[in-house]
């Protein structure tokens, strides 16, 4: 079966770009904490981020599928609200929501979820809401039962993150909803990177796992410094650059 691609997006133009290359699924990550916002980590980010977030991705890319990360600030409070807030997301156009780790009150909020219409992917091995830094998680009979524990909550398919390649295949193997992975090898039924780093523009980590594509970064760096010089000798505006 054809591999499953899944790139994250934060903003209204790397959606339309996305929905053109024709890529699966868009992930609004909570990523964009960092990428986007310039925070340390993850947790910071709020929910109206995260929806304002998806609304401009949704406005890009109307016809492809997004998933939006439920923020740890909404997944801390009751199941009432977080259920509230999983309403809120996909109102901002997300087609499923993703929720890290199969801790209990996870899984009874994914159960509570799907009951009420509303599709969840899980994610575990390395969750960055509950993690101070990246580490690979490795504890494979602890993760094939969230795994199951996940599938049996109903999810729609699983991010698996940071855990050896041969725990992520045996996964694969062992559920019938699909994986997408980062960071754990080719068996998983998909792959999933932040658009900010394949493109080069998100250039503060240097992940084993991540392929870079393009040089967006130094590129933005050397075309601002052209304006600048441009600017500044005189060069632009030219004639025809003017009223
Ligand atoms: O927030 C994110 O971008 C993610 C992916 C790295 C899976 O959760
Ligand atoms: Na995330």
């Amino acid at each position: 079966m054809q591999k499953i691609t899944v790139i994250t997006a934060y903003d209204f133009n790397t959606a339309r770009a996305l929905e053109e290359s024709g890529v699966d699924y868009i992930l609004v990550g909570d990523s964009l904490a960092m990428v986007a916002l310039g925070y340390a980590d993850t947790k910071r980010v709020s929910l109206g981020e995260m929806l304002i977030c998806t609304r401009a991705v949704h406005r890009g890319a109307p016809k492809t599928p997004i998933i939006t990360d439920m923020p740890l600030q909404a997944v801390s409070k009751s199941i009432n609200d977080s259920l509230k807030a999983a309403e809120q997301i996909i109102k901002a156009g997300a087609n499923f929501v993703k929720i890290e780790n199969a801790e209990k009150e996870t899984l009874k909020l994914i159960t509570k979820l799907v009951a009420q219409g509303i599709p969840v992917f899980g994610h575990i091995g390395y969750t960055p809401q509950r993690f101070d830094k990246p580490i690979v998680v490795k504890d494979q009979e602890k993760l094939l039962k969230d795994t199951q524990a996940l599938e049996y909550a109903g999810v729609s398919g699983i991010f698996l993150e940071m855990i050896p390649s041969q725990i992520s295949n045996l996964i694969t193997q062992s559920i019938s909803v699909p994986t997408i992975g980062i960071g754990v090898g080719a068996g998983t039924s998909g792959q999933v990177l932040v658009g900010d780093d394949l493109l080069g523009r998100y250039n503060l980590v240097n992940p084993k796992f991540l392929r870079r594509y393009a040089n967006q970064y130094s590129e933005s760096v050397s075309a601002f410094r052209n304006f600048i010089q441009d600017v500044r000798s005189g060069e632009f505006p030219a004639d025809g650059e003017s009223y």
